[in-house]
């Protein structure tokens, strides 16, 4: 009885300890700047910290995807359908766009270094955007910017192929 109360206990305190160190990690993420202490206490809460090492496949093109993830170190290369690659790097996300419109993945991403993240299941991210606008606008704009990126990408390529 006394070692099961102590074994809650333990377990309470490396889950006090673990959320210690994901709010450090939070507070470093630009996506989250300007929030107050009480949402980046909420998102350290809400998030998952993992590491992984060089080579996984983060996101498969054509899945399903059931989480969002924030680069805290590391990075990782996106290769969209058309064969156009980006690297991410730490403070960048990705996978937001399955859990916006529930379509499955619109690319491969892939450690190319070990990595550290932050992820966010569906069911935290759809709460942290309705109760924290400031993220709503950040991820817009991160979107809107690789829209713009994409479509010059494909203007490129379009002049190139017209050049042959
Ligand atoms: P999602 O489609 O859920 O999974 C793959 C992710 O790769 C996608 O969300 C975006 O986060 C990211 N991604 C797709 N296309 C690009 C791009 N052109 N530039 C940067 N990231 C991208």
């Amino acid at each position: 009885m006394l070692s099961e109360y102590f074994r809650r206990r333990q377990a309470k305190s490396s889950q006090a300890i673990r959320n210690r160190f994901k709010l450090a990690l939070v507070e470093k993420v630009p996506l989250f700047a300007g929030l107050s202490g009480r949402d980046l206490q909420k998102i350290a809460r809400l998030a998952a910290e993992v590491e992984t090492p060089a080579g996984m496949k983060l996101a498969t093109l054509g899945e399903a995807g059931r989480e969002m993830f924030i680069i805290v170190e590391g990075e990782a290369l996106v290769t969209t359908q058309p064969g156009r690659t980006t690297y991410l790097r730490s403070g960048d996300f990705f996978g937001e766009m399955s859990l916006l419109d529930g379509d499955p993945r619109s690319a491969t991403v892939e450690a190319t270094t070990p990595i550290r993240l932050l992820v966010l299941s569906r069911g935290a991210f759809w709460q942290l955007l309705d109760e924290t606008p400031s993220l709503v606008h950040k991820i817009m704009h991160t979107l809107s910017q690789r829209l713009r990126q994409a479509e010059r990408s494909s203007l490129d390529l379009d002049r190139k192929s017209a050049d042959r």
